[in-house]
């Protein structure tokens, strides 16, 4: 069968709903203003697929939002990046998840409705719609309940069905980091964790240790750790590589999922694992320069003029 996508995203929709320039935190029966509204595409998987798509993947998503105006704001931005939403699943009871987000100075308080994240299920994915993509990623596990316990057989069927498989599992909300990594993570070719994630997963409190309890079941173990760069687990090697350091940081959203989207590039590329590490610390740390996170990755041109201008690479 022809392969007419590079990365099929499965993984949760949602929106950000941004309140800026609020004067203090509301207190219960009381009412402040925000000076500032943005409401824009949110979700993990979503900066992924709209990234990868960006550097020039053909890129398809699978997700679950609900029958209105929130779903349309998805649909539109994933679009707007050329990301295929023909897959996406469309239910009818839930709605839409959404953040809101209060900024307040340097503090934030979000409250997420997780609406048609919670019901994404495997039964949603079908070995047709698999079959089309050569490469699966999924994202924000501890996010989708309908998910728990099936994640091993989906990186399963995609391994049968001849596809290079990653995995960010991303924060859990609820702390209690219940993912049977050796169902999972022998089905994941690259498994991308950052560094607090790793740790807590694995109940360690240092990463040589975590690294030690995970290392049986990964085959591509990489690290994001922030402004200290990444490091990469691969064929009984470590290797650590420094950040292209942005000193003048906009916000990190999104960097975590910027890198995977550099990382995974070169990765289906075929390129070396070092290649694919020093291509993510780029996009990581491109994706600091710009409000959120896909602003800086609108389309290939500027990822490109920033790379050069902020921290000296040409592409
Ligand atoms: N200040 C920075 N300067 C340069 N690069 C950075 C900076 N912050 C992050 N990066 C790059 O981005 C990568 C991913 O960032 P981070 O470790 O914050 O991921 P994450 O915690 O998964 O983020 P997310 O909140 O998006 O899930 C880092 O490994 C690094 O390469
Ligand atoms: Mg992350």
């Amino acid at each position: 069968m022809e392969k007419i996508y590079d990365v099929l995203v499965v993984g949760e929709l949602n929106v950000d709903l941004i309140l800026d320039e609020i004067e203090k935190f509301p207190e219960v029966g009381k009412e402040v203003l925000a000076h500032k509204m943005t409401l824009t595409l949110g979700s993990s998987s979503a900066i992924f697929a709209s990234n990868i798509s960006s550097l020039g993947a053909r890129v398809a998503f699978i997700g679950k939002i609900g029958k209105d105006k929130f779903g349309e704001v998805v649909l539109e931005s994933l679009e707007k990046n050329n990301v295929d939403v023909s897959m996406v699943k469309i239910d009818e009871e839930l709605g839409t998840g959404a953040t809101i987000i209060l900024n307040v100075e340097e503090d934030r308080a979000n409250t997420t409705y997780p609406g048609a994240m919670d019901v994404l299920s495997i039964n949603d994915i079908s070995e047709e719609d698999i079959k089309k993509a050569k490469h699966l990623h999924f994202s924000s596990y501890f996010l989708q309940p309908g998910m728990w316990g099936d994640l091993g057989k989906l990186f399963r069927m995609a391994k049968k069905l001849g596809l290079t498989t990653s995995f960010d599992m991303q924060w859990d909300p609820a702390e209690t980091w219940k993912l049977d990594t050796a169902d999972v993570l022998p089905g994941v070719d690259v498994f991308l964790p950052n560094e607090n994630e790793l740790m807590y997963l694995t109940g360690k409190n240092n990463l040589n240790d975590a690294i030690n309890a995970v290392k049986e079941y990964t085959n591509v173990l990489v690290i994001k750790r922030g402004n200290k760069g990444s490091q990469v687990f691969h064929q009984d090697k470590l290797m650590d590589l420094p950040p292209f350091l942005n000193k003048d940081v906009v916000d990190a959203i999104g960097a975590g999922d910027s890198f995977n989207a550099g990382f995974i590039y070169k990765f289906i590329k075929g390129a070396d694992i070092s290649q694919c590490q020093e291509f993510g610390n780029l996009t990581g740390a491109v994706s600091t320069t710009a409000a959120g996170g896909t602003t800086a990755f609108t389309n290939y041109e500027n990822f490109r003029k920033t790379a050069k201008e902020r921290f000296g690479v040409s592409l």
